[in-house]
């Protein structure tokens, strides 16, 4: 545990390690159905493809927790050797002890059914997300018996645990967001498609001995109360959808816009996090229309003035 010896030398703790398993939003880069002028880049080779949005997190590099999990679960972890089973590990083994989710998403729970099976696991998320995995049998494919559901209210400080009750040593603080309901569970006919709290948090994980960092990937909205969380935050990974609000309409690729779909655009947060003093700051979950996905693009430019880095698989950040 990292502390701080009463004038003597700064005593560093284990480093918080976090590695960006997906940087796309749902769908990933490019989406299989996209064409549009952001897309035909990656098509034709000259992007890279981007997985959908998911972090893993360590204090000890051995022990992962996974923040959401995509649907492209399966190749996040082909990709980085730290999330295969080790060589002198049992045989039915994975680095991979727990998951937290953020939200209902298709693109940040289909990757539960590539954790198949038998396989110990803990399993965080709010009490609406865990009621929608219960009410769809196809996520018992995760044997109930080796994976522990594990409720995840908003505004409390939990130590997060393996299955066994080993702690993790990482803490999970989840918060509400402004959003709203994942797309594939709104209701027409109800207020706000049928949104509540907690349909849609933020994650500021924290190593208990004062280093932490959050996670953002949809948020439709800058609060009060959401400014002054991540005031002075020393790392924040947020919500970088679309560039523009009505670009997917502009693009003619949808009828949507941002706030349609529950996040705020680029340029909003780039003003709204203009007077907090996050010292760094991702875009993450981006969308296939999102210009930040093209190297040299203006906007890029912008980001890039206004302190913004862009989320890419495979990066790896420490705390
Ligand atoms: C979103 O972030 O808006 C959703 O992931 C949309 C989707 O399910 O494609
Ligand atoms: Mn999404």
């Amino acid at each position: 545990m990292g502390r701080r010896a009463t004038g003597g030398p700064r005593i560093r703790g284990p480093s918080v390690k976090i590695l960006i398993l997906g940087a796309a939003a749902g769908g990933g880069f490019p989406q299989w159905n996209c064409n549009d002028p952001v897309a035909r880049l990656a098509w034709m080779g000259k992007l890279r493809h981007r997985t959908q949005s998911s972090l893993a997190v360590s204090l000890d590099g051995r022990h992962w927790v996974l923040l959401n999990a995509s649907p492209d679960l399966r190749q996040q972890i082909r990709d980085n050797p730290q999330l295969h089973p080790r060589a002198d590990a049992p045989l039915r083994a994975s680095p991979i002890a727990a998951v937290v989710l953020t939200n209902a998403d298709v693109d940040h729970i289909a990757g539960l059914m590539s954790l198949r099976e038998s396989q110990p696991l803990a399993l965080y998320a709010h009490a609406r997300v865990l009621d929608v995995l219960s009410r769809n049998s196809v996520f018992n494919v995760l044997h109930p018996d080796f994976v522990e559901r594990r409720s995840l209210p908003a505004d409390s400080d939990i130590l997060l645990h393996d299955k066994t009750g080993n702690s993790l040593g990482l803490h999970v603080k989840a918060f509400a967001v402004p959003g709203k309901i994942a797309l594939w569970l709104e209701d027409p006919s109800a207020a706000r498609y049928g949104s509540h709290q907690g349909d849609t948090l933020g994650l500021e994980i924290s190593d208990g001995a004062g280093k932490s960092f959050f996670y953002v990937p949809a948020c439709a909205g800058m609060t009060p109360e959401l400014a002054e969380r991540l005031s002075g935050a020393r790392l924040v990974l947020f919500d970088g959808t679309l560039w523009q609000d009505d670009e997917m309409i502009q693009a003619g690729v949808g009828h949507k816009t941002g706030q349609r779909m529950g996040h705020m655009s680029c340029s909003a947060t780039i003003a709204a996090f203009a007077p907090l003093s996050v010292q760094q700051k991702f875009f993450i979950h981006i969308n296939n229309t999102n210009p930040l996905f093209v190297d040299g693009a203006p906007e890029r430019a912008q980001a890039a003035a206004a302190g913004w880095q862009i989320a890419d698989d495979g990066m790896e950040i420490s705390l």
